[in-house]
């Protein structure tokens, strides 16, 4: 009795353990039978968000990136801190995030077509490729079948996102720790072709004693014209002056030329492979293969930490646990 006990339980154990110890299994048309059309449904509700507001394309894009990087993609972004628990988006590096009411919007029009099945997870996903897209640069599939996750944790925003002034070491460290590498840094570091920044981004660069040689002087000069102190917190300059709103190559045009308003930025150019790369693209001619590029290091970076399966839940609001 005990032997055919004993006989019955192994198999059954190793599925339990298949089940919860599977690598990632995103798919492309996950939701082919539960939700149809969730894409058309995302494509149409960011088509309304850009057209109205074609500046948040770059935060929708930075959202995505910030919750992959902290606890994996699982809209940890999202949920709202509670009295007990400080969350993710109250984190330093995160009070500039925008965009959140954009996601409870396509969010809620997902639950009412499909309830309780897409994935904040997901719709992050997913309104990130369209930004792109809206924002005349590259498409890519998305895989889906992202689960949300269940805690959220200033501290740790604070520790697993890469800071401005981090250097070539830095960054490289903090990529690869979510199995991105050097070239997924300058690939997708290009995501800065969209989008703004606030003074205290880059200011120091700007009041240091002396001069950061890796910033051309008179652009420097320029840039203290609008960004008066440190601590200005509320003038925006744009990572890529002139366009924005476009999605294109010219980011490494501005980074080339010493340009690049991050150090972040600048730092591409003290390395020799990530400085080719940029080089390269700042030519003009190799747009198509950046578009590429990102293309393939969006669905590395969209697969990073993620929740399937069992695991997580399906949000209903994306701001609050079920
Ligand atoms: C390489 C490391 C990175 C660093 C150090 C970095 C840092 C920053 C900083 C400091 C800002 C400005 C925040 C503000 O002052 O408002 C910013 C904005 C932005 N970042 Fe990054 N970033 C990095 C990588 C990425 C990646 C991988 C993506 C997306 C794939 C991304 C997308 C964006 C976008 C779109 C904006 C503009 C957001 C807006 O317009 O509000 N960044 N980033």
């Amino acid at each position: 009795m005990a032997i055919m006990i004993r006989s019955l339980l192994l198999p059954l154990t190793l599925l339990v353990l298949a089940a919860t110890s599977t690598v990632a299994q995103l798919e492309i048309g996950y939701y082919s039978k539960s939700c149809p059309n969730v894409e058309a449904i995302v494509r149409e509700e960011m088509v309304k968000i850009i057209s109205a507001a074609p500046s948040l394309a770059g935060p929708l894009l930075r959202l995505h990136f910030h919750d992959c990087f902290v606890r994996g993609c699982d809209a940890s972004v999202l949920i709202d801190s509670t009295k007990g628990n400080l969350a993710e988006r109250d984190a330093k590096p995160n009070r500039s995030l925008r965009g959140f009411g954009s996601v409870e919007r396509v969010k809620a029009k997902l639950e009412s077509a499909c309830p309780g099945v897409v994935s904040c997870a997901d719709v992050l996903t997913l309104m990130a490729r369209d930004a792109v897209v809206l924002a005349k640069g590259p498409s890519w599939p998305v895989e889906l079948g992202r689960r949300d996750g269940r805690t959220s944790n200033a501290a740790e925003a604070s520790d697993e996102l890469p800071p401005a002034f981090g250097d070539i070491p830095l960054l490289t460290k903090i990529f690869a720790s979510k199995g991105l590498d050097l070239k997924d840094l300058v690939v997708l570091s290009g995501a800065h072709t969209l989008g703004t920044a606030h003074c205290p981004s880059y200011a120091d660069r700007l009041y240091n004693a002396t001069a950061d040689p890796s910033l051309d002087s008179e652009y420097a000069e320029k840039l203290r014209m609008k960004c008066r102190s440190v601590n200005d917190g509320s003038t925006l300059s744009e990572m890529d002056p002139g366009s924005y709103k476009t999605f294109d190559g010219s980011y490494y045009r501005h980074v080339a030329k010493r340009r690049g308003l991050f150090r972040s930025d600048a730092a591409l150019l003290t390395d020799a492979t990530t400085r080719e790369y940029v080089r390269r693209v700042a030519t003009g001619k190799f747009d198509d293969a950046f578009f590429k590029d990102f293309s393939e290091s969006m669905i590395k970076m969209g697969n990073v930490g993620v929740l399937t399966g069992v695991q997580g839940e399906i949000r209903k609001k994306c701001y609050v646990l079920n």
